[in-house]
């Protein structure tokens, strides 16, 4: 059977899976090496070892979208994360400026469960239950489409590392929030900053339903019904366990894990919030982190002087962040320097100029 030009074009060329590491070790930092600054390889936290080691820099969601704006040397930037990273670096680059995406499949199932069909479907039906009451926030985990709807709306993009300060300005320019997609992420910052969960609703897009018993005049947040499949995977009975078989040991997760997850630990805050955490705990101390197991088994190795565990030992890494491996980096890389780079990530004027009023308003506020 042919195979279709689009997966023709974007799949990994088979030879390259018999290259030892080694070898692709060796070829990888040969076209660092030529292309020098011309190149820029950011890697988000959660990507693998193997991966890292070749990121220019490693960061957060937040981190990687400035470090990307701040960049104007690099004419190829090779994004070593998920699809919605890689549309935000195009966003923020100039248009001499390309960026890859090493693997097509590196999605991520939270900003896929916010499309903008849904969204459009959404707002006319919000604005008749609430007026003219509510600004749009979405986490940067989410489509250009979605950010760009948000900042057409006078909305802002929020990251884990903002999402407080953000969330609090919203509510100085609207009576209401609607946050999208992650409903966790919504609640757990509109809960740290005082809103009783009562105030909140969840928007379910599947049905275009609002799902309270409360009066609609009393909601303040209208939640999506979208959450991280990764971080969902993170329990109270896991807390539980912890508690039981290391009673001293400190719980910290990320806010993409359930209201009850995070109230039952210790600490939660963002990716680059538990890193800076763990690097400044004393020798000595024990932790159990909830968060992505690629960065977990990473902090477990940079500090043998600390008792770290994932909070669940059975946890699989994001599986789409996990798409980028080797053979794929090294495919991108041979591909930009053969002149016919593969998996370039394009974002349309249009949605670009709209999605950009919502970036920026989170950037001149962080
Ligand atoms: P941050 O990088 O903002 O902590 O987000 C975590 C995440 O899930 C990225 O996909
Ligand atoms: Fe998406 Fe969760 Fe993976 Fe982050 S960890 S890319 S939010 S699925």
């Amino acid at each position: 059977m042919a195979i279709p030009e689009l997966l023709q074009t974007t799949t990994l060329p088979n030879h390259y899976r018999d290259l030892s590491v080694e070898e692709m070790t060796l070829r990888i930092t040969q076209i660092k090496a030529q292309l020098g600054d011309a190149l820029f390889i950011p890697g988000h936290h959660y990507q693998k070892d193997e991966v890292i080691q070749f990121a220019d820099v490693a960061g957060d969601s937040l981190q990687l979208a400035q470090l990307c704006e701040s960049n104007t040397k690099a004419k190829h930037i090779v994004f070593c994360g998920v699809h919605f990273m890689a549309e935000t670096a195009d966003m923020l680059t100039t248009n001499e400026q390309a960026v890859y995406l090493p693997d097509m499949r590196a999605g991520c199932s939270m900003a896929d469960m916010a499309d903008i069909y849904q969204t459009e479907a959404a707002w006319p039906i919000l604005q008749q239950l609430f007026g003219d009451t509510i600004l749009p926030l979405t986490y940067v985990n989410s489509t250009a489409a979605i950010k760009s709807f948000v900042g057409t709306h006078g909305g802002a993009c929020v990251t884990s590392s903002n999402a407080k300060k953000m969330v609090a300005w919203a509510l100085t320019q609207k009576e209401r929030i609607f946050f999208l997609p992650d409903q966790h992420l919504g609640r757990n910052t509109a809960f740290d900053l005082g809103i009783p969960l009562e105030a909140m609703a969840v928007w379910n897009p599947q049905t275009n339903t609002l799902e309270t018993d409360q009066d609609p005049a009393t909601i303040k947040v209208i939640l999506w019904k979208g959450h991280c499949s990764v971080h969902e995977g993170f329990s109270t009975a896991q807390i539980d366990h912890v508690r039981e078989t290391h009673p001293t040991m400190r719980v910290i997760v990320h806010p993409e894990c359930s209201r009850e997850v995070v109230a039952a630990s210790d600490d939660a805050g963002s990716t680059k919030y538990i890193i800076d955490k763990i690097e400044a705990a004393p020798a000595g101390s024990q932790w159990a982190i909830g968060t992505e197991m690629n960065l977990v088994n990473r902090l477990i190795a940079q500090h043998p002087d600390k008792k770290i565990i994932s909070l669940n030992p059975y946890m699989c890494p994001c599986l789409t962040m996990n798409r980028i491996d080797l053979a794929h980096l090294l495919w991108s890389l041979e591909s930009i320097v053969a002149g016919t780079p593969q998996n370039q990530i394009t974002v349309d004027a249009h949605t670009t100029k709209q999605a950009k009023l919502a970036l920026t308003r989170m950037l001149e506020r962080v």
